[in-house]
């Protein structure tokens, strides 16, 4: 894998998260991050779709919910750079007695995956995109292995948008709040700093549905979740 400087960083930043991701997800978002998953699910999955290519699957949260979804002679994908992570999920999955489909786990770097064009039903991102050296290219490496007529799909943190107090509130979990607790179970002196910074960095809305029509992609759902918190965007390949 040949990977740019930005990249090893954040492989490596992964990596020394992994034993304490799961439970951080679940306490700083207070278990909301299941429920946005299963959505991201729900809103993508059809009748008779059988591949699915879940990237920067870290410890398989939504592979895992594709392979429980998916029915009998389904195929699920769970691709990521951080051995570690990948480590987990393969824990997990042996014990994931309610999934029809065992996923298959795959260490590689999501902008240079190892599939010929047009493989899956549905290409996923959860909480990754952000990380990658480039969102355009990103899309396009998932549209491009995505079949026609198949879905591309992400779910990702987006920058505050309402002045709900809900929001503000949570603006102000994820600044100042989350980057202590997570520094803290973490030990990572960083990554949980780095976190509240990649999803401001991030393009707003408006800017990633261009973006997925920029990478050949139909977009049918753009949706906030929980005040705006999270976005779940889904795209048709054309
Ligand atoms: C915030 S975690 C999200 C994990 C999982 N999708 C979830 O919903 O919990 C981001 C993951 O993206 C992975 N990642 C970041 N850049 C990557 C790349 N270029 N190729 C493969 N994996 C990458 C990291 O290793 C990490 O496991």
């Amino acid at each position: 894998m040949t990977l740019s400087p930005h990249a090893t960083e954040i492989r490596r930043m992964f990596g020394a998260v992994a034993p304490t991701y799961d439970l951080l997800n679940r306490t700083l978002s207070l278990r909301v991050d299941t429920r946005w998953r299963r959505r991201a699910v729900r809103e993508s999955l059809r009748p008779g779709d059988r591949r699915v290519l879940d990237l920067c699957c870290g410890t398989g949260d939504l592979a895992l919910e594709y392979a429980r979804r998916l029915g009998p002679g389904g195929q699920v994908v769970g691709l990521d750079f951080a051995r570690p992570m990948l480590r987990l999920f393969q824990r997990k999955r042996e014990r994931s007695a309610r999934a029809a489909v065992r996923p298959s786990i795959l260490e590689a770097d999501s902008l240079s995956l190892p599939f010929a064009d047009a493989q899956f039903d549905i290409v996923s991102v959860a909480f990754g995109l952000r990380n990658l050296d480039g969102t355009l290219e990103g899309l396009r490496e998932m549209a491009r292995v995505t079949r026609p007529g198949g879905r591309v799909v992400v779910l990702e943190f987006s920058p505050p948008l309402h002045p709900r107090l809900a929001h503000r509130l949570f603006s102000l979990h994820f600044r100042h709040v989350l980057p202590r607790i997570g520094r803290l179970i973490s030990r990572h002196p960083t990554a949980y700093r780095y976190l509240p910074q990649s999803v401001e960095g991030f393009p707003p809305r408006e800017r990633l549905v261009e973006m997925m029509s920029e990478a050949g992609l139909r977009v049918l759902v753009a949706r906030d979740l929980t005040v705006g918190i999270a976005t779940l965007f889904v795209g048709e390949r054309s």
